[in-house]
C-alpha cells in the first residue's frame, strides 16, 4: 500500500511437487517501485510458504529482467541452472530461482 493505495501484488502456489511451491505474479507499478514493495511481496509469499510447510520455494526471471533478479537475490534466492519457458518473442527464456526453506 502506498498512501492507502495498492500498488503491488504476488502470489504462492502449489506445484505438482511435494514441498515445491511458486511464487508468481510479481508486479509492483511503477508509481511504488523502488520503496522495497517488491522485497516486502517476496517476504509474504515465503511466510505463506512456510505455514503451509514448503520446504523450497521456486519462481522463473526472465533474462535480462535486472530488477527482478536483484530483488530476488536480494531475497535469497539463486539460479536453479533450469530453463523455463520461451518469452513470446521466440527469443528470450525464463530461467528458475529457487530458495531452500529448511535452513
Ligand atoms: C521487479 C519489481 C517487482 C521490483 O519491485 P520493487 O518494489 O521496485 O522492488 P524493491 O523496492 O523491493 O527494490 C527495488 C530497488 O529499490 C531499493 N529500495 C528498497 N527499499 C527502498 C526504499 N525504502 N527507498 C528507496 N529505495 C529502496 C532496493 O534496494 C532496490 O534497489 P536496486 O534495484 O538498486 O537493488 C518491479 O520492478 C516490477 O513490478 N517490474 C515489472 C514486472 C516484473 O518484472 N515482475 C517480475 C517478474 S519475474
Amino acid at each position: 500500500m502506498l498512501d492507502g493505495q495498492p500498488v503491488g501484488m504476488a502470489s504462492g502456489v502449489p506445484t505438482d511437487q511435494d514441498g515445491v511451491v511458486e511464487l508468481i505474479s510479481m508486479y509492483v507499478a511503477p508509481v511504488g517501485r523502488g520503496r522495497g514493495v517488491g522485497d516486502r511481496l517476496v517476504r509474504a509469499v515465503e511466510q505463506w510458504a512456510r505455514q503451509v510447510a514448503a520446504v523450497t520455494l521456486r519462481l522463473a526471471v526472465v533474462e535480462g529482467n535486472k530488477n527482478a533478479w536483484a530483488l530476488y537475490q536480494r531475497n535469497g534466492f539463486r539460479d536453479a541452472g533450469e530453463l523455463g519457458d520461451l518469452m513470446p518473442d521466440g527469443v528470450r527464456r525464463e530461467h528458475i530461482m529457487a530458495k531452500s526453506l529448511t535452513a
